[in-house]
This record gives C-alpha cells, sequence and structure tokens, in this order.
C-alpha cells in the first residue's frame, strides 16, 4: 500500500519539477518486452526518462567491465544473477538500501538469493523445466533427475542450450549439488549424446514441431509461446517440473544493480526500487511469464505454482561459483 501511494506522490511531483531530475540510461539483458514496459511505467510514475539498450546480460556485463567509470550506464539489469558477480567483486555496483535489498525475498520467497556485499537484488524467478512432445515421449517415460539426461540411454533425445546464462547457473548447481565431477560427466554426456541449440526458443520450438523429444529451458519461454498461440489447446509441447529438490528443479533469478560510477544515482536508485515495488513488479508479470517475487503482486499467467516447484537450496553469490563453471563448460568443450 504504502509503495502505490509514494509512486503517486512521485508521479505528481514529476509533473511540477520535470526539470529537476537526470535522465537514466539502463544496460539490459533482460527480454525486451519485459524492461521496456516497465521502463514506461517508470517514466510515468517519476517523470525520468530511461534509454534502454539491450543486449546479451554476459556480453554487457563484460562491456561495463570495459568501460569501467567512463561508462554511461546507470543502472544494469541481467537475466541471471551470474553476470553481476564479476562486476559486484570488482566494486562496480553501489551499495543498495536495505528495504531494497529484502523488497523481494519477503514471505513465501525467503529463498530467494541475496546479494553477498548488498549490491545488486532479484527482480523475477523462472524455474528450469523439460519442454516434452507427448507425441514422442508420456510424461511417465521422463527422467527422475536432469542428470540422466546425459546418459546413453537417452541419446539424441534431449535438446540443449549451452550458451544460455541459465544453462550456466544450472552447471554451477550441479557442481554444488553433486560436485565437479558430476557436473563435468553430466556436461561431456550432453555434449556427446544430446543435441545443442543456440536458444532456447530455438530448442522449444524443435520440441514443439517435434524435431526432438524434449529439451531443457526456462518455464517462461513455453507459457509465453502458449499465450501467442491463443489457447493451451493450439500449443503441442507440455512442461514437467521435477522437484524433489532435484537440479533440474532449479530456480535462477533476474537481477538489477545501480553502477558505483553512475552519474545520476539518485535516480538510478529509484528506478530499482521501482522494479521491486508492487507496482513495477505487476507490469512485468503482467507481461511476462516469470514469477513475481512479492506476496502482493500475481502473474497474469497460469504458472505452475512456486510453492509447488521445490527447487534445491543452491546459494550462486560467488564469483569462483561462476568462474568454476565456465572452467567446466571448457573443459567438456562446450564454450
Ligand atoms: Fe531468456
Amino acid at each position: 500500500m504504502l509503495s502505490r501511494f509514494k509512486w503517486m506522490a512521485l508521479a505528481a511531483a514529476a509533473l511540477w519539477s520535470a526539470q529537476a531530475v537526470a535522465d537514466i540510461t539502463v544496460y539490459s539483458g533482460q527480454h525486451k518486452s519485459g524492461s521496456e514496459a516497465v521502463a514506461q511505467a517508470f517514466t510515468k510514475a517519476t517523470g525520468i526518462k530511461t534509454t534502454l539498450r539491450q543486449g546479451s546480460s554476459e556480453q554487457m556485463a563484460g562491456q561495463l567491465v570495459e568501460e569501467g567509470e567512463r561508462t554511461p550506464a546507470d543502472v544494469f539489469w541481467a537475466e541471471q544473477i551470474t553476470p553481476m558477480l564479476s562486476l559486484s567483486e570488482i566494486g562496480l555496483l553501489a551499495k543498495l538500501p536495505s528495504d531494497v535489498i529484502s523488497a523481494t525475498s519477503g514471505a513465501g520467497y525467503e529463498s530467494v538469493p541475496l546479494a553477498e556485499n548488498g549490491d545488486w537484488v532479484a527482480t523475477s524467478g523462472r524455474a528450469r523445466v523439460v519442454v516434452y512432445n507427448p507425441d514422442l515421449i508420456s510424461k511417465d517415460e521422463l527422467a527422475d533427475s536432469v542428470l540422466d539426461y546425459a546418459k546413453p540411454e537417452w541419446e539424441g533425445k534431449v535438446g540443449y542450450v549451452p550458451t544460455s546464462g541459465a544453462f550456466l547457473e544450472q552447471v554451477i548447481g550441479i557442481a554444488k549439488l553433486e560436485g565437479e565431477d558430476a557436473a563435468l560427466a553430466w556436461l561431456e554426456g550432453l555434449k556427446k549424446y544430446q543435441k545443442s541449440y543456440a536458444k532456447n526458443a530455438v530448442a522449444m520450438t524443435a520440441v514443439e514441431r517435434g524435431a526432438v523429444p524434449l529439451a531443457l529451458i526456462n518455464n517462461y519461454y513455453w507459457y509465453n509461446m502458449a499465450r501467442e498461440a491463443g489457447s493451451l489447446d493450439n500449443v503441442k509441447s507440455r512442461l514437467d517440473y521435477i522437484g524433489h529438490q532435484d537440479p533440474g528443479a532449479m530456480m535462477t533469478y533476474a537481477a538489477i544493480a545501480v553502477l558505483e560510477h553512475s552519474g545520476n544515482k539518485d535516480e538510478a536508485m529509484q528506478f530499482v526500487e521501482f522494479v521491486v515495488s508492487q507496482e513495477g513488479q505487476q507490469v512485468f508479470a503482467d507481461l511476462r511469464a516469470e514469477y513475481p517475487l512479492r506476496s502482493d503482486v500475481s502473474s497474469s499467467f497460469e504458472l505452475y505454482p512456486y510453492a509447488k516447484i521445490e527447487p534445491p537450496t543452491i546459494s550462486i553469490t560467488t564469483f569462483d561459483d561462476k568462474e568454476n563453471a565456465l572452467h567446466l563448460l571448457e573443459k567438456a568443450g562446450l564454450k
């Protein structure tokens, strides 16, 4: 409630002092439709104009490192947490107020990861899922663990996307839960027996048209496809949520941060605050089938209940985790 009044008050103030605030530049690895809608709502609420620069999260993180203190960026919004880690490690992210940090880890969302250095905050959750084509494989035949899909008995049946940021986080998850040897064996098995795709959407479409029985993707791609198709009856494929704390039931999270070298930190902080507010989360949840991370916001998609996902507990909060996983990908010949 409080936040709703606050944004209304800000909107009123913006009408009176439109000139007093600076514009901000947001580097965004988030899917464009979501970041654009939130940025527009933010401008409407505050009068602060935003320039969005879209790109892959890891590429933009690399660009931010290169630009250092000369960066034109005020805010970085990434599809995953991992791109934040190298920036945090070298001090490129500004500390966030504690109420902003805790906005998306309240009741029901206690498992949402928190920044070790207090310099980024999660903005939405995504579930790792298996999308499968019931014409080619039945739900009963699916594996109980994502680790099985790298075994020879599954040869040729599984699509995966090694360049996806969520895949990298899944590798970190497997390494943490099962050990680095298990993670390497999983990657080597996928490489040897399974079909690699360039993008999640491409892998999903391959399943949808029956080119491969199943693929490892993020939940939201499928819900967005179903919405575009108009009805679930128009979609052939279905999702399998592995559950029981298997690494295949992993949640990954998008995250946002203010750049330490931003020249417009006040406005940048307001943007981040808006993204994790009830209003900002609702705008995003109306458009994208990712999980909002507040109990006062609900998705406009009929998402599989967040409380039923049973993800494993993994804390991906250190730079070393990411480096180790990248090293494993390289070793397996996937990078
Ligand atoms: Fe994505």
